[in-house]
């Protein structure tokens, strides 16, 4: 399908993707599992480009999870300053793409510098109206929900104003669509804690494809995939007999 045609079919309006096996696609090559982030940082921008060519609105791609922290200190310490350089080097690719930085995650919980970076990139493309990129570095599902809960606690919230809206406004992003379409790659059919709760009613696409290897083409095959879907949300489909 062609980009205009992709768009024609309506788009979906929120994708998540979780970015899933660098390592082994470094570990074909005898490289270090460090060379696969490098490359998945590559594709992470395609895909990001690709999105706001189409004119998604919204792309949160898993970046680095509550439980990534139990890797070798060298493999983390990799990804904290990927995740920095490319923040801060970088802001031309956001330009160009008239792309919005947004984040979800434990801030607090990251080293200083990398927070800093986050903060700024997110200041630095507020104003920008084409896609929203939302980094999820530093994020777990339960934390997140976890966070809110306190939020809505600390802020004197009664019971009866525990609805599934203000659990919504009490997480990280209070107002973003649910996810319509989550993509995983790297082969594991799970979710390892990404957007529970944005996820309810999500359509999954598992690939076999190693991130490093995701391109442009498999991005536009998935959404036509997702196109093809029929979404019924707990409901009967209307019979047109
Ligand atoms: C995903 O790739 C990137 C992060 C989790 C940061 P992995 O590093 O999990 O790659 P595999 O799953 O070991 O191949
Ligand atoms: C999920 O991948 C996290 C990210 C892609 C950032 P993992 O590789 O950490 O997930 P598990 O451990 O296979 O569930
Ligand atoms: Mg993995």
């Amino acid at each position: 399908m062609t980009k205009d045609e992709l768009i024609a079919q309506g788009l979906p309006e929120h994708i998540g993707i979780i970015m899933d096996g660098n390592g082994r696609w470094a570990k074909k090559r005898m490289l270090p599992r460090t060379a696969g982030h490098k490359q998945g940082l590559t594709s992470a921008k395609k895909i990001v480009a690709a999105a706001a060519e189409l004119g998604i609105k919204y792309i949160t791609l898993y970046t680095f999870s509550t439980e990534n922290w139990k890797r070798a200190q060298e493999e983390v310490g990799y990804l904290m300053n990927l995740i920095r350089s490319h923040l801060r080097a970088e802001f031309d690719f956001y330009i160009k793409h008239g792309i919005k930085i947004d984040h979800i995650g434990n801030l607090a919980g990251l080293p200083e510098d990398v927070q800093k970076e986050i903060i700024n990139a997110k200041k630095d493309t507020e104003n920008f109206t084409g896609t929203t990129c939302i980094l999820a570095i530093n994020y777990g599902s339960r934390d997140e929900i976890v966070r809110g809960v306190k939020k809505l606690i600390s802020s004197g919230t009664k019971s009866e104003d525990i609805t599934e809206e203000t659990i919504s406004k009490s997480l990280d992003i209070p107002n973003i669509p649910d996810v319509d379409l989550l993509i995983r790659t790297g082969g594991e059919k799970r979710l390892s804690n990404f957007m529970l709760w944005q996820c309810a009613y999500s359509e999954f696409i598992f690939s076999d494809t190693l991130w490093p290897d995701y391109d442009e083409k498999e991005f536009y095959k998935d959404i036509e995939d997702f196109q093809h879907r029929t979404r019924r949300f707990g409901a009967v489909p209307e019979q047109n007999s």
